[in-house]
Order: structure tokens, then sequence, then C-alpha cells
């Protein structure tokens, strides 16, 4: 199978060009290779390369930093998948795409959000992660978006090594603990996707794009249970740097303004996910500690 994967230096994007290579072919881009923001590209490089299956896990996830960059937020997270659905139903491809508990506002629930939920982002990056789904969920080709939350990894920037260098540089760590959501580890993520596909492409009588086509949708992947940033943080000292506890402040959202607003409450139920696949990621505090390479 010839696949087209973007965001290859990504934190899901560098775990999934790590193991895909099973599957055929991989032509993984990032930005230099592949601007997600160039329209005319993304159609010659499909063009050229014809891939059976394309992974997008390239986005613009600056979440503050998308408030003032609007238009390249929304090229990058809501035109790019747009083109790679449409040129990928011309020439019969799979599509697997990324989105996010952002999609949600934590308003409407207290527990655990479901895929026919409606979505209600409420910053800029959520609402052009939506805008791509969308315009997947319209195209007509065959496509899976699995939609997670809070994703972190040893690499790239995220909230884990936030916590690590602040920790390490002695800082007070005053970390918001009315938000709550599940933290995920990139290395899950990818995993989960490499076991859908594999379980999707074994059949060897009925075409690969056919299979998919009959499992077309969004499902939530997430790993199990739920915190607020403050827990996570918490979890993170305990396993990296106990003396630092003592260091931590819980705050509420209001103490620490950000140009773009949090959802309250994003937990996402991976029931579908389960149901459908076989597939439940690990308790989120348990991937921390492969994640960290705790053993105990
Ligand atoms: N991070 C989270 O907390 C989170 C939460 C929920 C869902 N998600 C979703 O999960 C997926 C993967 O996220 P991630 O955390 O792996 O993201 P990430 O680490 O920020 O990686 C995104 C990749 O996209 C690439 N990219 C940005 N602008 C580009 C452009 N113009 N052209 C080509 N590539 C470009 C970046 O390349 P450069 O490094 O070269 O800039 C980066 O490698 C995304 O769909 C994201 O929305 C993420």
């Amino acid at each position: 199978m010839r696949i087209l994967l973007t965001g290859k230096n990504g934190q899901v994007g560098s775990e999934l060009n790590k193991i895909f290579a099973p599957f055929g072919e991989i032509t993984a881009t990032g930005k230099s290779d592949l601007d997600l923001s160039n329209p005319n590209q993304i159609r010659s490089v499909v063009n050229q390369i014809r891939p059976e299956l394309i992974i997008n896990a390239g986005a613009y996830t600056s979440v503050d930093k998308a408030e003032s960059e609007r238009e390249l937020a929304q090229a990058i997270n809501g035109t790019a998948p747009k083109i790679f659905a449409e040129e990928g139903k011309k020439i019969g491809a799979v599509l697997i795409h990324y989105s996010t508990d952002y999609a949600y506002s934590g308003k409407m629930k207290n527990n655990p959000y479901i895929e026919s939920d409606l979505s209600d982002p409420i910053n800029t990056y959520g609402k052009t992660k939506i805008e791509g789904d969308k315009a997947i969920e319209q195209a007509g080709l065959p496509f899976l978006i699995f939609r997670s939350s809070w994703v972190y990894g040893l690499d790239g920037k995220n909230f884990l090594r936030t916590i690590l260098r602040l920790a390490k540089d002695n800082n007070e760590l005053n970390i918001v603990n009315d938000q709550i959501g599940t933290p995920t580890w990139c290395r899950s993520i990818a995993n989960a996707t490499f076991k859908i596909i594999k379980q999707l492409s074994k059949n060897t009588e009925i075409p690969f794009p056919e299979i998919v086509s009959s499992f077309s949708g969004v499902y939530h992947m997430t790993c199990e249970g739920e915190t607020s940033w403050h827990g996570f943080a918490r979890s993170i000292l305990k396993l990296t740097e106990p003396s630092c506890i003592s260091k931590l402040t819980a705050i509420p959202t209001k103490e620490y303004p950000t140009p773009a607003r949090r959802p309250t409450y994003t937990v996402l139920s991976n029931k579908k996910l389960y149901e459908t696949f076989g597939i439940k990621l690990p308790h989120w505090e348990d991937a921390l500690k492969y994640c960290l390479k705790v053993t105990s």
C-alpha cells in the first residue's frame, strides 16, 4: 500500500512514521516537503504519489497563537483536510485524520462526550479543526477521524515537557484545576491507529477502501480516565521530581488568562472505538508511566 503521511516531525506523525512500514511504502512529509497551507502543493503531491492511504497527522496546533493567526490556522486545519479528501476521493484513497477534544465547549455536559454530541468549539483552533472534520465527512471518500485530547510525548511542545522544564528550573508551578480532560500519549494514538489499519487491511477479498468505507466516521481516541491540568502536573512530578510537588499550587482558569478560551470539560467516551475495533488505550496514568519509562 502506498501511504502519504503528513506531520512527520509532530508528536503523533513521528510515532506513526516509526511503525507504519509494514503496511507498505511511506512518503512521510513535514512542512518543508509539503506545506499544508498551500492547496496547490497538496493537489500536486497527492497526484504525484497517488497514495492508497493518506494519513494527515499535520495540523496547526498552537491554540493561543491561532487567535491571531486565524487565516493560517484555517488553511492548515480547515482547508488542507478538505483538499486531501477531495483529491483522495478522485484517486480512490482512504483518509485518516486526527481531530481534537476542543471540538467541545464543556458547557453542555459533565459526563464523557460521545461522537454524536454536537460540536461547539469556543476557540479558533477548535473551530478550524471542526471545519476540517466536516469537510472530510462531506467529501464522500472512505475516512476515519480519530479525535484525541491533551496529547503529549517526550518530544515536541507539550504540557509534560513544560512541567519537566519548569521543575528543573525550580520554579513555582501554578496550574489550573478547573479544566478537566484526559492526557493522551502520542504513542498510544499511533499504536491504536496501527492496530485498526491492520484489522481493516487483513481481508484480501474485499478492497481496503471498501472495508474502511463501512467504518467511516469520527471515533474518540483518548487514554482512559480523567484529570485536571493540575492533576496531570502532580502525577508528572510524583514520577519524576517528587521534591517539587510542594511548589505546585492549584489555581482557577480565571487566574491564568490566555489568548484562547479553554473548554472546562472535554472528557471523551471511547466506547465507540472499543465496540467497533476492540481497542482501548491505556489509562492516562499508566501511559504516563510507560512514556517516562517508570517501571515500578
Ligand atoms: N497536541 C494536542 O494536544 C492535541 C490534542 C487533540 C488533538 N490533537 C490533534 O492531533 C493531531 C496531531 O497533533 P500533534 O500533537 O502530533 O501535533 P504537533 O506535534 O504540533 O505536530 C503537528 C505537525 O504539523 C506540522 N505543520 C504545521 N504547519 C504545517 C504546514 N503549514 N505544513 C505542513 N506541516 C505543518 C508541524 O510541522 P513543523 O514541526 O515543521 O512546524 C508539526 O510537525 C492534530 O490533528 C491535532 O490537531 C492534538
